[in-house]
């Protein structure tokens, strides 16, 4: 599989209204975690170049911001597609639980229905039309079974759409902590976490692997 190009694409308010979300029927990734998790650096990680802002400050991301790729072979066989990798606003900054839940709900909800809703009519699709192929649940390795994603995991899991776990910042993790973080992140939430880092590359050639999957079914 092949990156021929990605560039940025809009951002839109995580608000609730349909203005700036692509509705072309292309299927859409999302990007979900909290903040500072390293969403944005695993787009420009995946991407291998500077699309989306980064920041050491959690909170960087409010707008649903999203990208577009486009890319040859891979799983599904040879031939161009192309994807729209959706960040989304990240949740759980310095609050609790419930009022990370409450923030998930009305970001990714706004997006999850908006989607849904201004998707061409036609596409096949029982649950309302989504493009939304799959969403990747992004989890701090240094930090497994926090309550706020416990949380996103329950509300993801009752969207319907295929999710996946992905473990961030895995090269801050002794090679001890790895193998005891990864085991409690596939304890906590049912299924193998994709370790990643955007810092040493680790992991994206996988992570493309499980987008192409979800894309090219
Ligand atoms: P919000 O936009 O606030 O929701 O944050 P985000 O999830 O987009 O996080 P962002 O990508 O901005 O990264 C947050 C911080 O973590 C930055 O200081 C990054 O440099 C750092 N970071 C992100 N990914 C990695 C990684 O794989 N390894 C290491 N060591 N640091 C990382
Ligand atoms: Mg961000």
């Amino acid at each position: 599989m092949k990156l021929l190009s990605a560039d940025f694409v809009t951002s839109a308010a995580a608000g609730g209204t349909a203005h700036g979300i692509p509705h072309d029927g292309l299927p859409q990734i999302a990007f979900a975690g909290r903040s500072n998790v390293g969403k944005s650096s695993l787009l420009n990680a995946l991407c291998r170049r500077k699309i989306a802002r980064t920041s050491a400050a959690p909170g960087k991301t409010r707008l649903v911001n999203i990208y577009r790729a486009w890319l040859e072979g891979g799983p599904g066989g040879p031939g161009r597609w192309s994807v729209y990798l959706v960040d989304l606003p990240g949740y759980g900054y310095a609050r609790g639980g419930a009022d990370a839940a409450a923030e998930l709900r009305a970001t990714s909800e706004a997006y999850f229905a908006t989607v849904a809703r201004t998707t061409p009519a036609g596409t096949p699709d029982a649950r309302g039309a989504s493009a939304v192929v799959g969403t990747l649940l992004l989890i701090d390795s240094r930090h497994p079974g926090l309550e706020s994603d416990v949380v996103a995991a329950g509300w993801l899991a009752q969207l319907g759409t295929p999710w996946h776990v992905v473990g961030t910042k895995i090269d801050k993790l002794s090679r001890a902590e790895r193998a005891r973080n990864l085991r409690e992140l596939e304890r906590t939430f049912g299924t193998a976490a994709l370790p990643v880092s955007a810092e040493s590359g680790e992991g994206l050639d996988e992570l493309w692997q499980m987008i192409a999957n979800l894309v090219r079914r």
